[in-house]
């Protein structure tokens, strides 16, 4: 599958006609809304992991350098936390373009964790091991030296890991993948080898 998947979400049909629709966002959607919507709320997705292995060309790489960026994998008991947007559909032309780099829109059920803590069917967006910016498993120690040399035209890729784990400390969630990689990437400013 080609990187940019911009046509492919294009082409998403399922909420034709809907006049508002709920993303989901578990990476610099949570800290980064740089997009009209009408709520957001802390919400959850239920049977999917966080992980640092989607490649980054475009925001916190570059085409020869890549940097490291979250995508979810699917696993069993797990639960990713993260934040809901109510959207108008028009949006969607925005996000498509600031996640075309192997990013697909996936259909979920939703979690609200605040207000009437309902289930809403919504879409998240999902880079799968098969487009052709995924870098896939690596050690928690080598994705922090990874982030800690990359950077791209959104910025450092450290500050991509840091404003989502202080995101997530902000909502009060726990993920030792996100903060074990915090941790090391840590260690490494303090001891002076970045
Ligand atoms: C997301 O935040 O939901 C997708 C990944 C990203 O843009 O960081």
């Amino acid at each position: 599958m080609s990187a940019n998947t911009i046509e492919i979400n294009r082409r998403m049909d399922k909420f034709d006609g809907h006049q508002q629709v709920w993303v989901f966002g578990y990476g610099s959607l949570i800290y980064k809304a740089d997009f009209p919507y009408l709520e957001r709320r802390p919400a959850h997705i239920q049977g999917w992991a966080r992980r640092f292995w989607q490649g980054s060309h475009d925001h916190r790489g570059t085409p020869d350098a890549p940097g490291r960026v979250v995508t979810i994998i699917p696993q069993t008991g797990a639960v990713c936390h993260g934040m809901a947007y109510l959207i108008a559909p028009e949006v969607f032309e925005h996000l498509d373009y600031r996640e075309k780099n192997g990013y697909l829109r996936v259909v979920v059920d939703i979690g609200m964790e605040d207000g009437d803590r309902g289930v809403a069917e919504g879409v998240v967006y999902i880079a799968r091991e098969d487009n052709a910016a995924y870098l896939g498993a690596a050690s928690e120690e080598e994705i922090a030296h990874h982030i800690a040399r990359s950077a791209g035209p959104s910025g450092p890729n450290s500050d991509y890991l840091m404003q989502l784990a202080i995101s997530l400390r902000e909502m009060g969630k726990h993920d030792p993948h996100v903060f074990a990689i915090e941790q090391f990437l840590v260690d490494l400013i303090n001891s002076g080898e970045i």
